[in-house]
């Protein structure tokens, strides 16, 4: 049996990824592929609550901290996301490392810095970015609830994002319907399951 894909939807806040996400996994259990939707921070675990009260502004914690416990609530997750992708599931995933970099270089920790302690986790097979300026984003619902939703901040985010893409990456326009990103979600994740299908690649570990 073929491994599973590693799916991975990156992007600023309020960009819609949880959205997409989750009707991407829709979609694929419809068409019959078995695939799994998987979240960070994963806030349901030990690690994943302290990171919860950091955001809703409960608890201080200084910036290497919550960086750490960022990568630590990954590599909790990567013994499950191994068995899950040995057994043919697509993982599609909402957020990882690249934001775990992104939101921490935007706080000045540097690149080499906040990459170091996600290095060796699992990659992502293919990369979509929800791109939307922050401006757009700040006339979302729910906008600024939680610690990083500023607008200044936000468009630091978004460079530091640009830095870290690669020939794995597609830029998707978050502005547009959701029924039309769905559909150029679809398209591109058909033709990854396609190309895996057709030579199938082992798992990757990240920025090794
Ligand atoms: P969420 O809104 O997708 O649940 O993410 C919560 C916030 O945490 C969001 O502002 C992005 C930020 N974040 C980091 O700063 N580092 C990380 O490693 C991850 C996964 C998210």
């Amino acid at each position: 049996m073929a491994r599973g894909l590693f799916i991975l939807f990156e992007g600023c806040d309020r960009s819609g990824k949880t959205t997409q996400s989750t009707r991407l996994v829709q979609a694929l259990t419809e068409s019959g592929v078995n695939a799994k939707l998987v979240k960070f921070p994963d806030r349901t675990t030990a690690i994943g609550k302290m990171i919860d009260a950091y955001l809703t502004q409960k608890t201080q914690l200084s910036d290497e901290a919550i960086h750490l416990l960022f990568s630590a609530n990954r590599w909790e997750a990567m013994h499950q996301m191994r068995t899950d992708l040995d057994n043919g599931i697509t993982l599609v995933v909402d957020r990882y490392a690249f934001s775990g970099v992104a939101f921490s270089a935007a706080k000045k920790l540097s690149f080499k810095w906040c990459k170091a302690p996600d290095v060796g986790l699992i990659a992502p097979d293919r990369v979509f970015f929800l791109d939307i300026h922050p401006d757009d984003a700040a006339k979302r619902d729910g906008y600024g609830d939680e610690i990083y939703e500023k607008r200044e901040f936000q468009i630091e985010v978004r460079v530091k994002f640009f830095t870290m893409m690669d020939a794995a990456w597609s830029i998707v326009d978050a502005l547009k319907s959701p029924d039309e990103i769905h559909r150029q979600i679809m398209a591109l994740t058909n033709t990854a399951l396609k190309r895996h299908e057709d030579a199938p690649a082992p798992i990757g570990k990240l920025w090794t």
